[in-house]
């Protein structure tokens, strides 16, 4: 809670680019919260550096996420869309943080398996702790909830374990975050393998649609879709790629999965396609074109990244500063 408001935070990560499965699943769904929480949404560049980054690409790629949160609907004066390194108490929260959490606990962490198996030549001391700074990013702003995909449901684990024992030890402290389980909107799946889910690092661009895919791309990529052998375009388990298009095409044109059979019946994959191609370049188009627009306003970026960096400041030092007095810092003389 904030200001008797409650309050959502998440963060990304502007390595990787973003597609319709983060829009469907995500964004698209945050833009209705605005009204009802106090929202922050992070870009999260500390994070990113627990992987090597050429600074230059970093840079441009994190004021791409920004203005894409932006361009996709996010409404910067009410939603507080802000870099997480413009934000100095990430870091000094983690640090407090780091000392009310095991290694035990940070061992037993499914990501930093899989990360420190891909990257075994750079297996450093934020890969380990990068759930803390994770916890950190999520309590400072008194989070009620955190929406996150299911590959960091462990990390908000994690994150409710560090603030219970905090509270139980200071009182409290930090609101206890729940994951946000938003409409259940449709789980988008990778178009080549309709088993998977649609994924940032997937290294086949093929399988995912990007916002930024211009209309001949995503027509492409939709053709090549990995379908089944019968013809038939129906709704079931046992057809994962079309009940997928299914998923997809209904969530583009708002159409029901009965309405789609009904409109696709007799017609052939080939049809079915071209369609949901069409209309996910008909959803695209107008995030694209904000997003061109966005880009050619340094000015006003700037004035966004600005604001709302004072006022994550804002409330991120106001739970600081109660920590640091708690753990028992000096008192600051002013
Ligand atoms: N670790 C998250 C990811 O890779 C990104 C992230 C960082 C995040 N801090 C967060 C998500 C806080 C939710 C809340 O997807």
């Amino acid at each position: 809670m904030l200001d008797g408001k409650k309050s959502i935070f998440s963060g990304m990560q502007a390595t990787g680019t973003l597609h319709i499965g983060n829009y469907l699943g995500a964004l698209k769904n945050w833009v209705e919260l605005e009204d009802e929480y106090e929202c922050f949404y992070c870009v999260v560049d500390m994070h990113s550096i627990t992987v090597r980054q050429d600074p230059a690409e970093l840079r441009k790629k994190a004021r791409a996420l920004l203005t894409l949160y932006i361009a996709a609907g996010l409404n910067p004066e009410k939603n507080c869309i802000y870099y997480q390194s413009h934000v100095s108490a990430h870091a000094e929260l983690s640090w407090i943080l780091s000392c009310y959490t095991y290694m035990g606990e940070l061992n037993r962490m499914t990501q930093f398996k899989d990360k420190s198996a891909k990257h075994s030549e750079n297996i450093n001391a934020g890969l380990y702790t990068y759930p803390v700074l994770m916890a950190a990013d999520i309590l400072l702003f008194q989070s009620d909830v955190v929406p996150v995909g299911s590959d960091q449901k462990q990390h908000l684990e994690i994150t409710r374990d560090i603030a219970e024992r905090f509270n139980g030890i200071y009182g409290d402290v930090f609101t206890i975050p729940e994951p946000y389980i938003g409409k259940v909107g449709a789980r988008i799946m990778s178009l080549q393998e309709p088993a998977k889910k649609m994924s940032k690092s997937d290294e086949n661009v093929n399988g995912s649609i990007y916002l930024m895919d211009d209309p001949d791309t995503i027509i492409r990529k939709f053709k090549r879709a990995v379908t089944d052998s019968d013809n038939e375009i129906r709704y079931s388990e046992d057809k994962p790629g079309i009940k997928n298009l299914i998923d997809i095409y209904g969530a583009a044109t708002g159409k029901s999965v009965n309405e789609t059979e009904k409109e696709f019946a007799g017609l052939g994959y080939g049809d079915f396609k071209l369609a949901v191609g069409e209309s996910v370049v008909s959803m695209l188009k107008p995030i694209q074109d904000r997003f061109a627009e966005l880009s050619k306003d340094k000015e006003y970026i700037d004035s966004i990244i600005k604001n709302n960096a004072e006022k994550a400041n804002y409330y991120a030092n106001k739970t600081l500063r109660k920590v640091q007095k708690k753990v028992g810092f000096p008192e600051r003389i002013r």
